[in-house]
């Protein structure tokens, strides 16, 4: 029987087929999920079945910011055209109103032997034997806001966070609370006070011990508590992991699943994925991972993913620490201008830096000295680039170096950067957070240079500050961590159950807590990655966990758009013709060596003047990819300070050989892998319609070898 509601979405769609107005609305993702309307954030329960992908998500069925949290529902047979299905399970309030249970992350596991008891009788085969459906699980965190008591006797405190899970024998169309629920209560006794901040279980099936295993976050003490069970009910507390590497803001969404290494499939490794906010990479949320082995009980990094902050690498020299408290910065050989004139290193005790876990000793670069208020220079003194690395701790405000305004009366900088030919070759700023992290520079491309280090808060405004310390030199980088996207908008990244390890994909939600309720799209608010598959793969001895697009992408490719082999790019940019509508949802792949210039890239969304653009490139000097979205379109959305959104994300890609850069543009964002799948950036970009060019560029001379090839990416929409 076709049921009204199907007869309704077919003329629904009749209709949009005529109109073309489905999906069309400014920034709307055209290959990317996005719910139909409202607010959306991470993805949940991606379980594979019976040949259906589901990606049940965070979902606000009544309106475009965060709140009342709910799962909602699509499914997809190529994890490229969804299918938008009902809310799965919906936030529950009482009758004046009070929200009882918000449905927060969690998973999803197809419980095909019953270990459960949840399976029904669904029919009968040909011998006589009962048929029993296979009941999909969903395992979540029940946000509790207010104070009440269950009808099963459990007695809720406002704020608290426990473990539930519900079941749906129709393939998760419907579904049912199980009415043990919370299937555990709270943290363990030694974190008993952290039962509002004890969320996001992940579960799997662990075939060799023949358990469910789920890891839950104790977010705010960096703490991943491993239980198990027989029958997805009962969990006993194994093991717990952390803190460990980046260790600040929350840990949220974490997730533990097998790879082969170097695709061998006797050597299976385990990867734990967890996000981190704030204290990502860029600024807010941010996404890290330790690979490492599990047993069914415990999880051991491998020793080369584990970073302590307190140790710096063999052979490294401590160019500045900042230990001379009582001297000026005059006195140590630097120089300060404006309310940092004749002031030097502070104790780090009395200042504005936190959370000093990291941090080595007692002084501290610092332009926060009378509150946010003091501005002026800080300037090093000369030295020589002997080593391929220059690491540093640093602490503070997001006002990055942005070449455009420097100088300018729109100058907002707070930033540390490295100055070689008079020139800011890179630079960095805090992460939003008064935590001293660790950030390295691949400086291999200027050794044998002079260069100073120089310290610039020209700001006044809430955060206008910095702190930095332990500037030392070494032959490798001093890592605080793994990060898994090196952009600002990959965050709470999930995988698959249910798919064999060699086709392991994951899903990010596209969006970023700094600004993300604030981004100026409508009626719906975020969208998610584009599904990645994973490897494990060993590059320079070390084990990475690499990323691409999933094959099935390609199936919404057009034909060649455009395909040009340059023996030799001149410097300067070169506008190439990529045919409307596809110059705004294309894939752009590059291939390129060194000629005689310095960087190579690809604008996009640009207009005749670049005063528009969006810019992804290489620089040969810095061995890095970059994304610069300063001037990438729309940024008034964010109307407080430090405005996070505006940047330059830069990932460090060491490599002699040619270089190649997969490019995916949607009409929100763009997403560049390189060819080896150990460097992602992901970047959300408001462009306005007519800034639309594609260009090539090269700086400061050639580049060499270039093949580019465009394809236009259709709409999986319509
Ligand atoms: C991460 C997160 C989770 C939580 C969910 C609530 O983005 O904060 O920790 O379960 O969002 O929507």
């Amino acid at each position: 029987m076709v049921s009204l509601t199907t007869y309704v979405s077919i003329a629904l769609l009749g209709f949009a087929g005529l109109v073309r107005s489905y999906y069309t609305e400014p920034y709307r993702p055209q290959f990317h999920f996005s719910p139909q309307q409202n607010w959306m954030n991470d993805p949940n329960g991606l379980v594979y079945f019976n040949g259906t992908y589901h990606l049940f998500y965070q979902y606000n069925p009544n309106g475009t910011t965060w709140g009342f949290m709910s799962w909602g529902h699509a499914i997809s047979t190529d994890l490229v055209h969804w299918k938008h299905l009902p809310v799965a399970l919906e936030c529950e309030s009482d009758s004046n109103g009070n929200v009882l249970q918000m449905f927060f992350s969690g998973s999803a596991v197809v419980d095909v032997d019953n270990t459960s008891g949840f399976a029904v009788r669904v029919g009968t085969d040909r011998h006589g034997h009962a048929i029993y459906s296979k009941p999909m699980i969903a395992i979540y965190t029940s946000n509790y806001p207010t104070a009440h008591n269950q009808s099963n006797g459990a007695v809720i405190r406002a704020g608290q966070q426990s473990q539930s899970i519900a079941y749906s024998n129709d393939n998760g169309l419907t579904w049912t609370q199980y009415e043990g629920n919370p299937v555990i209560y709270g943290p363990p006794p030694q974190y008993a006070d952290q039962y509002q901040q004890f969320r996001d279980p992940f579960v799997f099936w662990h075939e060799p011990t023949s358990k469910w295993i789920m890891i839950a976050s104790l977010a705010m003490e960096h703490i991943l508590l491993f239980y198990s069970s027989d029958n997805l009910t009962n969990w006993t507390l194994e093991s717990q992991f952390g803190p460990a590497n980046a260790r600040f803001g929350q840990w949220e969404c974490p997730s533990i699943f097998p790879l082969y290494l170097d695709g061998d499939m006797d050597t299976e490794k385990w990867v734990l994925l967890m996000g981190i906010n704030p204290g990502g990479v860029i600024t807010a949320s941010g996404t890290q991972y330790i690979v490492g082995s599990f047993n069914g009980t415990t999880f051991v990094p491998d020793p080369t993913n584990v970073y302590d902050p307190t140790q710096v690498p063999a052979n490294s020299t401590v160019f500045q620490d900042f230990e001379e408290i009582s001297s000026t910065f005059e006195q140590i050989g630097w120089n300060s201008t404006g309310d940092f004139a004749g002031l030097g290193p502070q104790n780090a005790s009395t200042v504005q830096v936190w959370n000093i876990e990291g941090y080595l000793g007692t002084g501290v670069l610092t332009t926060y000295l009378f509150g946010d208020i003091a501005t002026g220079t800080i300037t090093s003194p000369t030295f020589n680039i002997t080593k391929n690395y220059i690491s540093f701790l640093i602490a503070g405000g997001y006002y990055p170096y942005n070449p455009a305004t420097a100088g300018t009366p729109q100058d907002n900088q707070v930033s540390f950067s490295l100055i070689v030919g008079g020139q800011v070759v890179y630079s960095q700023t805090g992460t939003d957070t008064e935590d001293l992290v660790w950030r390295s520079w691949d400086v291999t491309g200027y050794i044998g240079q002079q260069a100073y280090f120089l310290v610039t808060d020209v700001n006044t405004g809430p955060f206008a500050h910095l702190s930095v310390d332990e500037i030392i030199f070494s032959n490798s980088p001093k890592n605080e961590a793994n990060w898994f996207d090196f952009g600002p908008d990959l965050y709470a990244a999930a995988t698959y159950n249910g798919l064999s390890v060699p086709d392991r994909t994951v899903i990010g939600w596209m969006n970023n807590w700094g600004y993300g309720q604030n981004i100026p799209t409508s009626p719906w608010r975020s969208a998610m990655s584009i599904p990645r598959n994973l490897a494990l793969k060993t590059i320079n001895n070390i084990v990475k966990l690499v990323q691409q697009p999933v094959q099935e992408l390609s199936s919404l490719y057009t034909s060649k758009l455009y395909s040009h082999w340059f023996s030799s790019l001149p410097s300067g940019e070169t506008t190439i013709n990529v045919p409307a509508p596809y110059n705004t949802q294309m894939k752009i792949s590059v291939t390129f060596q060194r000629g005689s210039g310095t960087k190579f890239g690809v604008i996009l969304r640009s207009n005749a003047t670049d005063t528009q653009e969006t810019v992804i490139g290489y620089d040969f000097l810095g061995q890095s990819v970059f994304v610069d979205r300063f001037n990438a379109g729309d940024n008034s959305f964010v109307t407080w300070q430090p405005n996070p959104f505006p940047g330059r994300y830069v990932a460090t890609l060491a490599t002699s050989g040619p270089i190649t850069l997969n490019i995916f543009l949607d009409w929100s964002s763009v997403e560049v892998f390189d060819g080896t799948g150990q460097v992602a950036i992901t970047s959300q970009i408001f462009p306005l319609d007519d800034s639309a060019m594609v260009k090539l560029f090269s700086v400061g001379g050639t580049t060499k070898n270039l093949a580019v090839s465009v394809n236009g990416i259709k709409s999986s929409w319509t």
